[in-house]
């Protein structure tokens, strides 16, 4: 059985279309510098007509193989984290499954907001640390652009979409994980939430009419419920980790609002510099915003393997979560993955299983 779970390889995808606060004034009555004040975004991503949680959670996916030299049949085990989900079912992880041709994998969602993907590394390891398997893919994806009323000023400055995948893989080395802390209030479910199209309120014309599958949010209520939490679980993750918040390298916070992470910052007493933001260029892209923003510290030289960090955030629910990570980098390898041929066998692979399918079909229906 392996003690640790290693992340071995990260990747990211963001779409190219960009929208900027002056194009949001556009829209509703709100201006640049009252957005920046407020929130610090200036600008976000958002998907094209084409892009959907399931291609941006495939492309991150397909960079993170890669950057662990990691063939996709070697996975056990896809979680995707979002809160935009392709459909109700099937799991968006299992049409990244289908995608990467991850054919041993077991694939679900997991549905915990933006504090999903901290959820999601927490399970994987514990999956890896039990022995029961031995390489996870996690992704954060979102298209809650998807979900915005491009009417409401209070949601549509916030939000933007994108995805980030992390490998993580079994070893007897000490690194990779190393505490994490879940928490949930469902208390303040109502703070933020997409009312209708679960099964209390199916799709009807009248709640489509009444807006109720847009993001519905009481702002000043999460912005406190977020400055109140953020600091706490860090220090119980450090804690967890019998570290010292001075032993920490890099703090990489939820990216919904950078007023929320320096009032964070403030109350661990730690210095900003060591503080990853890149919420003025993405927005709130919900699970997706920390596993972004370390792609981001990884490629921009901030983030060293060696280095121990605190991943923290929250999100609807209500939920929080932090976690330690010691920062190891990928594994020595020879072996390559090529992301075109790998998506090609994927994609025939698929049209062949396919074509299985409706060949049985037709048997079975001349025999009975
Ligand atoms: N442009 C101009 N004025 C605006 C805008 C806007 N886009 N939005 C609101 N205002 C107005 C309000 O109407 C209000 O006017 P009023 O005083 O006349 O009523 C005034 O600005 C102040 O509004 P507040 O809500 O008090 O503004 P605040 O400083 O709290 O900022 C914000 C609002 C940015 C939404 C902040 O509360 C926040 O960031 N909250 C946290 C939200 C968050 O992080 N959500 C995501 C959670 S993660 C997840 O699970 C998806």
């Amino acid at each position: 059985m392996s003690r640790y779970a290693h992340i071995t390889g990260w990747g990211m995808a963001a779409p190219t279309r960009v929208l900027t606060n002056d194009d949001l004034a556009q829209l509703v009555d709100t201006d640049d510098e009252w957005i920046i004040s407020r929130t610090g975004i200036r600008e976000r991503r958002i998907a094209r007509a084409d892009e959907t949680t399931a291609t941006l959670a495939t492309d991150a996916a397909i960079k993170a193989l890669e950057m662990a030299k990691l063939q996709p049949e070697m996975i056990n085990l896809i979680i995707v984290s979002t809160s935009s989900p392709e459909h109700i079912f099937p799991a968006t992880a299992c049409l990244v499954q289908d995608r990467i041709g991850a054919v041993n994998a077991g694939a679900f969602d997991l549905s915990a907001a933006c504090s999903g993907f901290i959820f999601a590394v927490n399970m994987a390891t514990q999956a890896i640390r039990s022995g029961a398997i031995r390489n996870a893919l996690v992704i954060g994806s979102e298209t809650l652009s998807r979900l915005i009323n491009w009417e409401d000023r209070n949601t549509c400055i916030l939000f933007g979409d994108g995805a980030g995948a992390f490998v993580l893989q079994a070893s007897d080395l000490p690194g990779g994980l190393l505490s994490a802390v879940m928490r949930s209030d469902g208390s303040g479910g109502d703070s933020l939430s997409v009312p209708a199209g679960g099964s209390k309120l199916p799709a009807s014309l009248d709640t489509v009419s009444k807006g109720l599958h847009y993001i519905q949010m009481n702002g000043r209520e999460v912005f406190r419920f977020a400055t109140r939490v953020m600091a706490h679980a860090s220090q119980e993750a450090a804690e967890l980790a019998q570290l010292k918040m001075t032993d920490i390298n890099l703090i990489v916070p939820h990216q919904a609002n950078a007023r929320i992470i320096e009032a964070a910052a403030r109350s661990l007493n730690y210095p900003m510099e060591q503080v990853v933001v890149n919420v003025d260029r993405y927005g709130n892209t919900s699970t997706a915003s920390i596993p972004i923003a370390i792609c981001e510290a990884v490629q921009s030289g901030r983030l060293h393997a060696g280095d121990k960090i605190v991943l923290v955030g929250f999100g609807a629910g209500l939920t929080w979560g932090a976690a330690v990570v010691h920062w190891t980098g990928p594994y020595p390898s020879k072996r390559r993955v090529r992301p075109k041929s790998l998506r090609l066998w994927a994609k025939m692979r698929s049209f062949l299983r396919k074509l299985v399918r409706q060949i049985e079909g037709k048997i079975w229906k001349d025999y009975f």
